[in-house]
């Protein structure tokens, strides 16, 4: 039997570098080997987006087209909506119950996240909502729905698996054994670097590369990217290491990369010409993606089709989930 896997992401934006080499990248494999449920999670991104409903609307088609496009391949991966799946709600009504309010504002997730968010939490988080602090819950939902056993996540999200460890644990000494415990699957290059040098490249920080950049974008983009700054003049030697022009020809495994390595050094490749590099293989390692994004784009019911196939097959695990949950709660009313 294979295991089950699980992991969400949240429709926000599209997907950049970042995402495909800190996480997408490893689900492509994944997909190969385990039985995969890839959520695209609009509930949760409504928990601290309810004011910008459309933001996230929009955002479902494009990560769907961007996940599709990437190479999740739906005959190996389900692919699915989280609001299609209203399991999901009913079960976190239920696992409300087994957590305190405490231990939710505890949560070094959850805490990070209400003070990044001023504009709409307030300074003290003062105004943050009952459905925010609660969406480790919801997450918990998300995994034991579809028996997730391996949860791939970055860093960040290690304290939310723990919650749902913790509510499996409760639920299953309280009614009965029932729920399978995750366990967080770490991605093994978690955090990638953006064009100004941020130790993460991120929507929000204005440096990232989307993969449905255009090349004009990517052109643009790339000229203005960080290099060393100690290196004034074109003949300089400079330190790659310090470069994201070299990071980035690293990321996408320039076949001359030693070549480029060498001549930064010596100084004998100028800036521009590295530059000019990278906008070449970058737009040559995008191409195929691209071309499936305007595949997909101009075939928008394959994709509506492709999510509500996914999220049948979603909703039938689900089911069955809630049913064994209710069964164990003693709440199924099929005899009095
Ligand atoms: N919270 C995750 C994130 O922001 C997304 C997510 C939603 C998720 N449901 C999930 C991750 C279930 C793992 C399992 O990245």
């Amino acid at each position: 039997m294979k295991k089950t896997i699980l992991t969400g992401i949240r429709p926000t934006g599209n997907l950049h570098l970042g995402h495909y080499f800190g996480a997408c990248q490893n689900w492509l494999k994944l997909q190969n080997e385990y039985e995969f449920f890839l959520e695209i999670a609009d509930v949760q991104a409504l928990t601290d987006n309810f004011d910008h409903p459309e933001k996230v609307r929009m955002n479902v088609k494009e990560l769907a087209i961007d996940l599709l496009s990437i190479g999740i391949d739906p005959k190996k991966t389900t692919l699915f909506i989280q609001s299609k799946i209203p399991e999901i709600a009913e079960l976190t009504v239920f696992y409300s119950n087994l957590v305190t309010i405490a231990r939710l504002y505890r949560n070094p997730t959850v805490k990070t996240e209400i003070s990044q968010k001023k504009a709409l939490f307030g300074n003290d988080g003062e105004s943050v909502t009952y459905g925010f602090v609660g969406y480790p819950v919801s997450q918990a939902a998300d995994i034991t729905a579809f028996t997730g056993e391996l949860i791939p996540v970055g860093e960040d999200q290690l304290p939310l698996i723990e919650q749902c460890r913790e509510i499996v644990r409760k639920f299953n000494h309280i009614y009965g054994d029932t729920l399978k415990e995750p366990e967080a699957l770490l991605s093994p290059t978690p955090r990638i670097k953006g064009l100004d040098g941020n130790e993460k490249m991120g929507k929000s920080l204005g440096n990232a590369i989307y993969l449905a950049d255009t090349e004009e974008t990517i052109s643009k983009k790339i000229m203005n990217a960080k290099t060393d700054t100690t290196k004034i003049k074109k003949d300089d030697p400079a330190n790659p290491e310090v470069c994201m022009v070299y990071y980035y020809h690293k990321l996408i495994k320039n076949d001359h990369l030693e070549t480029v390595c060498e001549e930064c050094k010596k100084g004998s490749r100028g800036c521009v010409t590295c530059k000019k590099e990278l906008i070449e293989k970058m737009n040559e390692f995008l191409k195929p993606i691209r071309e499936k994004r305007t595949y997909y784009l101009e075939h928008t019911e394959e994709v509506q089709k492709i999510l509500e196939d996914g999220s049948k097959v979603a909703k039938k695990k689900a089911e069955n989930t809630l049913s064994n949950v209710k069964t164990k709660m003693n709440i199924n009313y099929e005899e009095l």
